[in-house]
């Protein structure tokens, strides 16, 4: 089997692939609350490209892929798609990043797809902060479609929360969360992309001195995943809290990712502007192999960390990156 490494020896098994740039939220971070133009439907890559892409780079190394957007599920006949590439041999680890307001229409389909795990991306649970930050979700849609991923049997369930402070920086309604269902909530710190302010931003230490007020965390080991996240829990929970600390303990020296946009860029990281052209090469009349050579060569011009500071931003959105 073929191994991928980095200019600093870094092992890159993880591609998350964005599909659409199109949301059916406005998550305010994310999105304007006019949305975005979405990119023309023939610079977007065909899930035909997509798979082709995918191909070639499991035969680079790549053993794990993510699906995200914008909203994954918005995209037409999305269940195609895992179904296309969770048939490619090699591939152990194929999971999806949603708002899970349209997961209980799709759960089954995907399931028998062939998709493994979602992450179910859920700021607040509470109705009035929740539809403040999305501005026109409704929590309740994003909570049945946990339920519905726990009783399918997707796992494990996963749920990221963006920390913004004082909006949603109080976990208690997430404790009780995690002594309902068997799930894994990730507290995210905001990251400078889009329409970000400092003095929204609080740091994972600052959260977790807020837990202490509710005592009893030990750190565990945390259930599948490919990404940074660290876990805690408590007696009689059935489920973990996590912690993902990208500003205040970066974790780029366990760097392990590429990220293809929706309109076929590959990113070398996430707060990097270098972008690699990859539709020229899917829609000419390239081989696996020089797809899979392309990928290499791009992979050694992986920075070494990010540079994410008040001052530097992506020029994208989180929504046209793939968050
Ligand atoms: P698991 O495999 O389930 O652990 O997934 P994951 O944590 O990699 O994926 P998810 O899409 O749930 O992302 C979780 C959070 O990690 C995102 O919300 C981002 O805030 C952060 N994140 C994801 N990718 C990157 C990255 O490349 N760099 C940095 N700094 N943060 C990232
Ligand atoms: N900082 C941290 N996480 C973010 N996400 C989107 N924008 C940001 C940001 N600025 C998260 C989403 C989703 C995940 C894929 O990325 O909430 O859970
Ligand atoms: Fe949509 Fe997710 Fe962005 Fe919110 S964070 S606008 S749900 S893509």
């Amino acid at each position: 089997m073929e191994a991928l490494y980095d200019n600093y020896d870094r092992k890159i098994d993880y591609l998350r692939i964005s599909v659409t740039d199109r949301c059916n939220l406005r998550c305010f971070y994310c999105m304007p609350e006019e949305g975005i133009t979405p990119k023309p439907h023939e610079e977007i890559l065909s899930y035909e490209e997509i798979k082709r892409f995918a191909e070639a780079a499991v035969a680079t190394g790549i053993t794990k892929i993510r699906l995200t957007g914008g909203e994954p599920l918005v995209r037409r006949d999305i269940v195609k798609l895992v179904e296309m590439l969770a048939n490619i041999p090699g591939l152990n680890d194929l999971s999806l990043t949603t708002n899970g307001i349209l997961l209980p229409h799709h759960a089954e389909d995907l399931k028998k797809a062939g998709l493994q795990r979602v992450n179910v991306s859920i700021d607040s649970l509470d109705p009035e902060t929740y539809q403040k930050l999305t501005r026109l979700g409704g929590v309740e849609k994003a909570l049945a479609g946990v339920r519905v991923a726990l009783e399918l049997g997707f796992d494990p369930v996963k749920i990221n929360t963006v920390l913004i402070k004082g909006v949603n920086d109080d976990p208690k309604d997430f404790i009780r969360l995690i002594h309902d269902y068997p799930v894994h909530v990730r507290f995210i710190e905001f990251m400078p992309v889009g329409d970000w302010n400092p003095e929204l931003y609080l740091s994972i230490d600052e959260l977790k001195q807020k837990l202490g007020r509710y005592g009893g965390f030990e750190p565990v080991e945390g259930p599948k995943g490919a990404g940074p996240a660290q876990y805690a829990t408590c007696k009689g929970a059935l489920g973990t809290l996590g912690f993902i600390s990208p500003i205040s303990n970066h974790f780029c020296p366990s760097c392990n990712r590429l990220r293809l946009t929706p309109d076929g860029k590959l990113r070398v990281c996430l707060f990097s502007d270098a972008e690699f052209d990859v539709r020229p090469i899917l829609r000419g009349n390239t081989s696996e192999q020089e797809i899979a050579a392309f990928i290499r060569t791009v992979t050694e011009s992986k920075p070494e960390r990010h540079s994410a500071g008040a001052q530097e931003k992506p020029a994208r959105l989180m929504c046209q990156i793939g968050g």
